[in-house]
């Protein structure tokens, strides 16, 4: 979605507001502008990539040391140059980048349009910088007083970022449910989305509270009120990234670093949590919450996308081991359904980001009604994490391709080792299991590692159905939820139609579909239902079906029925999602390069959702 950065120091401002949208790219965009203050106020704006914006402004004054930056997301018009941010006020003296939604734009604009206002885009953004305007001519107020007016007649959520034309020594910021950081260095703040336009400049940090206004002085002079006009001390963060974890390491994509780096990311999410020689897992969001979480009468998962494949797979896992039962919601739907919860309730929010909107809405709404909210989030100061009232990071460290990965295998990670080590403590699994889930998730790693070694298989196959137009993807029980992610990840990066489905499901539809043109994916490791995924494979075949089957190491039946098979190391079952999905990431990615799509940024997809 729409990325901000924004800068005022004794810097040229141009390089690190360009630099900072390279960074922020990976959100997802359609089109970037920024805004310059060289003698007079300047905009520059285009459709496209970064690196056309670039060229437009090459021989550009580039003197400028204030300035504004924004990649935007479309939401309300057509991604175009005119749409694009930074938006000027009617007067020209203001111009503001924005990151949300304003959903009273439209009535707003008529009364501005009454006030001899006149609108150049079609976005919710040019209406608010006009009302800004308005505000602080009328009543001759500074830019920060007239921002907080404005503000308190918006509905919607906004982080935006001003500049006054008469003011060139500052820059006026506000947030309302959309992400917004401000770095600090010697003089001079850098403001952004998220902390990776920073890393480069300044490792102090201040992420801004839901409804805060903060003023940044090139002076170095720094003020943050809330909207009701009250001073707030700032909290100011160590940020804990190095700019290597920006940078692709010698991959062609992002997403292939992420899909290689798993064998650390989920030894990173176990270190310290996770030990073998007393033995015990800790969680110390878990530890705090312990009672709540072990007398809780259901748990609610909460999430979106990848996330939301997590949390099914959770649902297998608390089921089972902790007996508890589970419910697992799109966030989307969830917030307007006016759930029925109570204190008894644990609602747990699944995301990468932290920042995705209605995961965070559906907990605010949880978090009224009383249930305890947890987080399971990678971002770290995100506003998920901040609203919890408990939670755990999964210390995947940044992920920049859009489609999830090692995210995923984090989120995996961390509800596997909450429900042993709650499955323990509530004694609905033995001492002896608790020991095997133990050790052997402690080995997952190295079994991922082994998995990896498949890639020049895995990118045959990829070569033969990269052509395909179609694809399905069949799992049971624990690897239900993997064949919905291996069917995501496909139609996210490669833009074939893939659809997921539990495989005994097939019957009641998908099975129509079935002809020598579509390639069917079996995920067909499971121990306890190996018979029925034998016979769900007969049946694709008997439809000439063309089956690509992931089996344990040493299978042999599958392997003579289906086409083409990749092996995964054997495991327990419900530690089977964390090997089972890695050759599907892989597949999806070779099939995306092969049709030369833009895997990092597919087309249409945002990596951090925060509008509705
Ligand atoms: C977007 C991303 C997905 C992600 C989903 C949820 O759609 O493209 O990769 O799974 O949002 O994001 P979250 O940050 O909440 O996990």
């Amino acid at each position: 979605m729409c990325g901000i950065v924004a800068y005022v120091g004794p810097k040229e401002a141009c390089p690190i507001l360009l630099n900072g949208l390279k960074r922020l790219e990976y959100r997802g965009y359609d089109s970037a502008g920024v805004a310059l203050m060289n003698g007079e106020l300047q905009t520059f704006k285009k459709k496209g990539k970064v690196a056309q914006l670039q060229t437009l402004i090459e021989h550009v004054d580039q003197s400028s040391t204030i300035g504004l930056g924004h990649t935007r997301w479309a939401t309300h018009g057509a991604p175009n140059d005119t749409n694009a941010h930074p938006h000027r006020s009617g007067n020209g003296r203001l111009v503001m980048v924005h990151n949300g939604i304003i959903e009273n734009y439209s009535s707003l604009r008529k009364a501005l349009e009454r006030d001899g206002h006149t609108f150049k885009s079609d976005t919710d953004t040019e209406v608010l910088v006009h009302l800004i305007e308005e505000i602080q001519t009328h009543d001759d107020l500074p830019l920060e007083e007239a921002v907080r007016i404005a503000l308190s007649r918006v509905v919607g959520a906004y982080a935006i970022v001003l500049m006054d034309a008469q003011n060139p020594d500052q820059l006026v910021a506000a947030r309302k449910a959309s992400p917004l950081v401000i770095g600090i260095g010697e003089n001079e703040y850098f403001l952004a989305s998220d902390a990776t336009p920073l890393v480069e400049y300044t490792k102090k940090v201040i992420y801004l509270k839901d409804e805060e206004i903060a003023v940044v002085n090139r002076n170095g002079d720094m003020e943050i009120k809330t909207l009701t006009n009250e001073i707030q001390t700032p909290y100011v963060q160590e940020l804990d990234m190095k700019i290597e974890m920006l940078e692709k390491d010698g991959y062609d994509y992002f997403m292939h670093k992420e899909i290689h780096q798993q064998t650390e990311t989920i030894a990173d999410c176990m270190r310290g949590r996770l030990r073998l020689d007393e033995p015990y897992i800790r969680l110390g969001g878990v530890e705090e919450y312990e009672k709540r979480l072990l007398d809780a009468q259901r748990i609610i998962i909460a999430a979106c996308g990848t996330s939301w494949h997590a949390g099914l797979i959770a649902e297998y896992l608390f089921e089972e081991l902790v007996r508890v039962p589970v419910e697992v919601e799109y966030a989307s739907e969830f917030r307007y359904r006016n759930p029925i919860l109570t204190e008894d309730d644990v609602v747990i929010a699944l995301s990468q980001s932290g920042e995705t909107a209605d995961t965070l809405a559906a907990l605010e709404m949880a978090k009224q009604k009383g249930a305890l909210i947890y987080g399971i989030v990678n971002v770290v100061g995100s506003s998920i994490a901040r609203l919890t009232d408990a939670g755990s990071y999964i210390h995947a460290g940044p992920e920049i391709g859009v489609a999830s990965t090692k995210a995923f295998t984090g989120q995996v990670t961390l509800l596997t080792m909450m429900a042993i080590s709650l499955g323990r403590k509530k004694g609905t699994i033995s001492n002896s299991t608790f020991h095997r889930l133990l050790n052997e998730l402690h080995n997952i790693p190295v079994k991922v590692a082994k998995v990896l070694e498949y890639e020049e298989q895995i990118k045959y196959i990829a070569g033969e159905i990269k052509d395909r137009q179609h694809a399905l993807y069949l799992g049971r029980g624990y690897n239900f939820p993997i064949a919905l992610e291996g069917a995501l990840k496909l139609k996210e990066i490669s833009y074939i139609h893939a659809e997921g489905y539990p495989a005994a499901e097939m019957k009641h539809g998908p099975i129509a579909l079935i002809d020598e043109e579509m390639p069917v994916i079996v995920i067909a490791t499971n121990k306890s239902a190996y018979e029925k995924i034998v016979s769900n494979i007969q049946e694709v075949k008997a439809r000439k079906g063309l089956v690509i089957a992931v089996v344990t190491e040493g299978d042999t039946a599958i392997s003579q029925m289906a086409d083409y098979t990749i092996e995964i190391p054997d495991t327990e079952e419900p530690l089977t999602p964390l090997l089972s999905v890695i050759p599907l990431q892989l597949l999806s990615y070779h099939i995306a390069v092969m049709r030369d799509c833009d895997v990092d940024q597919p087309r249409n997809l945002a990596k951090s959702v925060t509008v509705e």
